[in-house]
């Protein structure tokens, strides 16, 4: 969603807030500017994907600056909706994440005092108040403003007679970048990894004032230390290399990030958590969810301990009387409804463990103990390396938690994943490609695969794709059924491959074309499909990963094949920060 980013220094700073906002381009937006402090205060915004001939043409001078990425919740997306606002002296420009519950109420208290609006936003209140509030302060007139919002913010602020960039945070991700006679502020980390790897993460209710050589961080007024962190990725990981699409190369990333996670995850200080509680509830969106629920039939299955996996969204609303462990899990650490869901759990009490791959992020502030998934950046807006990577967490938890019994498999989980690279998707991609809808389908824990491989089919190609349990598909979607519906199922040897087998003799028999994802050398089911995808012989848990990865592989060559826009699909943001 939005992402903003700031900059005070030694060097100019529109071409850095430019290349910060190309990194934060992975969230999802809709229109961008920046403001730069020179003589005047300058400022350039505009619809549309960031282009460079709009900064060559108009290049912004000064050193000191914000910049926005804005993915359009109030006012439609347009030049003037989108961020930076200024107030009607044209003295103050303000960038905004986060949702201002309030500004309709501020928005006609200050038109009755006699403040003129452009845009449809709730931004744009900002900016007037601290017109209002403005005594040569900048940080006490910040400090004023947020004094009245409701709602969720990450802001920057500047002000044409002001050296510095003020910086407020509540319920929105802000991070400082410390530098060398130069500081940034930004949503996330991705644009501060090219300057410093020294970062300050914000705590809701703190303002910073960052000038060229000095930060200074204050709560209600008093002056707090934050720690400064040394962050743990590198600015190659957010690069795209020599892959065409960051979720191919991301994709590629996964047996070293399956191995560096199943390495890392080893803490048995999380055994007792688990044995203490009735049961275990994961809170999660999309394909966290997912991910949470192949972790209710490893647990289940291997530990018999007892797993719910809620929706995010909707265990806030509909909290269940539970005093179970509850898991958040969630690759940013910073989606809405999680975060909102966790601070129910603690609310009645529940002990809470975050899954995340986000140092510093919110979700690790608020659980009582977090896990840190190994994927390093994610760009891509589908998930797929954070996915395997969840996986990793929650197949090494269910082996702490049962002595070690998976230790040989997860060793070579890796291996397992980089042969499914070697795979021919040629002919089910071919067969994918020109539907109108596919199921993909599968039982046990090849469910949840299913439900994330048609996710992931959907967010990238736009073919309509659903995930069902094989033994549902008659209840309803059988109707569905056409020579132009392929179903992709997996069948793969356990009890219920022979279920399977008739399933998918059934659905073949309605006309549907099948794509057989099983274990090479099945004759069966290769005879009985459209397609065999062969994966080698494996345990369970190897190939709940590898037919993960097939499916990830089948949508991205399946949208690649209808030129999508793979990386940044229309309409969806990668941290979804509001509820
Ligand atoms: C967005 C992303 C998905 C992601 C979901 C949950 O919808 O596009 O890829 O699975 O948010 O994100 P989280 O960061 O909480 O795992």
């Amino acid at each position: 969603m939005c992402g903003i980013v700031g900059y005070v220094g030694r060097r100019e700073a529109a071409p850095l807030l430019v290349q910060g906002l190309r990194r934060l381009e992975y969230r999802g937006y809709d229109s961008f500017g920046i403001a730069t402090r020179d003589k005047d205060l300058l400022v350039l915004k505009h619809k549309g994907k960031i282009s460079d001939t709009v900064f060559v043409s108009n290049p912004l001078p000064g050193g000191l600056g914000i910049g926005h990425t804005r993915w359009a919740t109030h006012g439609v997306p347009n030049d003037v909706n989108a961020h930076p606002h200024v107030d009607c002296t044209h003295n103050i420009a303000v960038v905004h994440n986060g949702v201002i519950e309030n500004y309709s109420e501020l928005r006609k208290q200050l038109t009755a005092r006699g403040h003129h609006f452009s845009s449809q936003t709730d931004t744009e209140v900002i900016p007037h108040l601290i017109e209002e509030n403005y005594e040569g302060d900048l940080l006490e007139a910040v400090r004023r403003t947020v004094a009245v919002l409701h709602g969720s913010y990450a802001l920057l602020a500047i002000a044409q007679d002001d050296d510095r960039v003020i910086a407020a945070r509540e319920k929105s991700p802000l991070v400082l970048g410390i530098g060398d006679g130069e500081m940034l502020a930004a949503s996330d980390m991705t644009p501060l990894l090219e300057h410093t790897e020294r970062v300050v993460f914000l705590e809701d209710g703190d303002i910073a004032s960052l000038s060229a050589d000095h930060y200074e961080i204050l709560r209600a007024g008093i002056p707090v230390t934050r720690p400064v962190e040394i962050v743990d990725w590198g600015v190659e990981d957010v690069k795209k290399g020599a892959f065409e699409h960051y979720m191919l190369k991301e994709i590629y990333e996964q047996p070293q990030v399956f191995y560096e996670t199943v390495r890392t995850a080893t803490d048995e200080s999380i055994v007792p958590l688990f044995k203490k509680v009735p049961g275990v509830t994961v809170v999660a969106c999309g394909t966290s969810y997912h991910a949470g629920l192949v972790f209710k039939y490893l647990l289940e299955g291997m530990c018999s301990i007892p797993v719910r996996v809620e929706l995010a969204s909707e265990f806030k609303y509909f909290t269940p009387p539970i005093r179970d462990l509850v898991v958040a899990v969630t690759q940013s650490g910073e989606t809405a409804d999680t975060l909102a869901a966790l601070r129910k759990a603690k609310a009645h009490n529940c002990m809470t463990l975050a899954v995340t791959n986000v140092q510093g992020s919110t979700v690790t502030r608020i659980a009582d103990q977090t896990i840190f998934t190994r994927a390093g950046p994610e760009i891509g807006v589908a998930a797929t390396k954070s996915f395997t990577a969840q996986l990793a967490v929650f197949m090494q938890v269910a082996n702490l938690l049962c002595d070690r019994e998976l230790d040989e498999v997860l060793s070579r989980g890796h291996l397992a994943i980089s042969e499914v690279f070697l795979m021919d998707l040629g002919k089910a991609v071919t067969l994918c490609k020109d539907a109108g809808l596919i199921f993909f389908v599968g039982r046990g824990p090849f469910y949840p695969v299913a439900l994330e491989g048609a996710l992931k089919m959907k967010e990238i190609s736009y073919i309509p794709a659903e995930g069902y349990a094989a033994g549902e598909l008659k209840h309803g979607p059988f109707a569905l059924l056409t020579p132009e519906t392929p179903v992709v199922a997996i069948c793969t040897p356990g009890n219920t491959y022979d279920v399977m087998i008739s399933n998918i003799k059934e659905m073949k028999a309605r006309g549907a074309p099948m794509v057989g994802i099983g274990e090479e050398g099945d004759s069966e089911l290769e005879e009985i499909v459209d397609v065999f995808v062969p994966l080698p012989r494996s345990p369970l848990a190897i190939r709940i990963l590898t037919t993960s990865v097939v499916f990830q592989l089948l949508s991205y060559y399946t949208a690649k094949a209808l030129e999508r826009e793979i990386d940044k699909p229309r309409n969806l943001a990668k941290s979804v920060t509001v509820e």
